[in-house]
C-alpha cells in the first residue's frame, strides 16, 4: 500500500490509474479506524479496480476547538487495517498541504436545506468545512464511488447536494450502520467513553429499537418524547436533539403517513462524548 502525503505525488497517482483505465473507489475519513470504516473500506476494494482512502483530521469541520484537540489520532495502527482490507492508496496530508492558503474558507457552498437543520444548527459551519473538504478530495482523487455511512445520515444528504451544485461526476454509495454487539454505533468518539460511560452507551440504539415497535400504535411526537425522556433517564446522558425526519428532504414530519421515508436522527451527550446515531421507522 502506498501513503501519499502531498497533493503532488497524489495528482501522479491518480493520472496514472487514469491513464490504465483503472475505476477508483474513495472513502474519505477522519482516522482513527474501526469496523464501521473498515466496511465501506471492504466494499470500495469489491466494488473497484483500485480502492483509496483518505486519513484527515479537517479542522474546517470542527467547530469546537476542544473536540479538534481531543480527536483520537492513531495512523499506524490505521495504515496497518487498511494495508489488510486491500487499499492500494492511503492519502494522509498535513493541514498545510491540504490548505496551503490557510483554512478560512473562499467559498460557500450550496447544500440545500439539509444543511440547515439538526447538525446544521447545532454546529454551526460544521457542513461547510465538511463540503470543503471532501470538494478538494474528489478533485484530487476523482473516484469513480465514493462511500459513507449511514451513521451520519444527514452528511450523506448534503454531500449529494455539494455533488450537485458542484457539478462533480461521482457516484455516492450509502453504506449501512455497523454496530457493537450490544448495539452501540461504531465511532472514532467511542474510544474517549470512560468505562461506566461506554457500558450505558448502548441505552441510545436500545431506546430507538424499542421506539420503533412503540411507533406503531403511537404518533410522530409521543415517539419522540419516548426516546428522549429514556435516554435523558440515564445516568450522564443529555438528549441534544430527536428528529424524526423525511428522510430525503431531513425535514420533520408530523405524522408518520406523510412520507414513505421517514428517519429518526439523535445526537447525545455521554458526559463530554458527542454521540450520533439514527434509526429508519418507514
Ligand atoms: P469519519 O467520522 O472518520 O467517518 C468516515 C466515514 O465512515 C463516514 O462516511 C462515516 O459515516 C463512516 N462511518 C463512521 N462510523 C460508521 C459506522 N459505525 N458504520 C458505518 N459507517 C461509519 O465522516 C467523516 O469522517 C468526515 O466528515 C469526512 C467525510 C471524512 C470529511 O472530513
Amino acid at each position: 500500500m502506498e501513503i501519499i502525503r502531498s497533493v503532488g505525488n497524489l495528482a501522479d497517482y491518480v493520472a496514472k490509474a487514469k491513464a490504465d483505465h483503472r475505476s477508483i473507489g474513495f472513502v474519505p475519513t477522519m482516522g482513527a479506524l474501526h469496523d464501521g470504516h473498515i466496511s465501506l473500506v471492504e466494499r470500495a476494494v469489491r466494488e473497484n479496480d483500485l480502492a483509496m482512502v483518505s486519513v484527515f483530521v479537517n479542522p474546517t469541520q470542527f467547530n469546537n476547538p476542544t473536540d479538534l484537540a481531543t480527536y483520537p489520532r492513531k495512523e499506524e495502527d490505521d495504515f496497518r487495517m487498511l494495508a489488510e482490507a486491500g487499499v492500494k492508496a492511503v492519502f494522509a496530508p498535513t493541514v498545510d498541504e491540504m490548505y496551503p492558503r490557510g483554512t478560512a474558507r473562499e467559498h460557500e457552498y450550496k447544500l440545500g436545506s439539509a444543511a440547515e437543520v439538526m447538525e446544521g444548527k447545532f454546529r454551526p459551519g460544521h457542513f461547510q468545512g465538511v463540503a470543503q473538504v471532501v470538494h478538494r478530495l474528489f478533485e484530487l482523487v476523482r473516484p469513480d464511488r465514493a462511500y459513507f455511512g449511514e451513521k451520519d445520515f444527514q452528511q450523506i444528504a448534503v454531500i449529494r447536494n455539494m455533488v450537485e451544485s458542484e457539478h462533480v461526476d461521482v457516484e455516492i454509495v450509502p453504506c449501512p450502520i455497523k454496530r457493537a454487539a450490544d448495539g452501540l454505533a461504531l465511532s472514532s468518539r467511542n474510544a474517549l467513553l470512560s468505562e461506566d460511560q461506554r457500558r450505558r452507551a448502548p441505552g441510545i440504539y436500545e431506546a430507538l429499537s424499542a421506539s420503533v415497535e412503540y411507533s406503531r400504535d403511537h404518533g410522530v411526537k409521543a415517539t419522540r418524547d419516548m426516546v428522549v425522556d429514556r435516554i435523558n433517564a440515564i445516568p450522564e446522558m443529555e438528549v441534544e436533539y430527536f428528529e424524526i425526519v423525511d428522510g430525503r428532504t431531513l425535514l420533520p414530519v408530523e405524522e408518520w403517513e406523510e412520507s414513505d421515508f421517514v428517519v429518526g436522527c439523535i445526537t447525545v451527550y455521554n458526559g463530554c462524548v458527542r454521540l450520533i446515531d439514527n434509526i429508519r421507522y418507514r
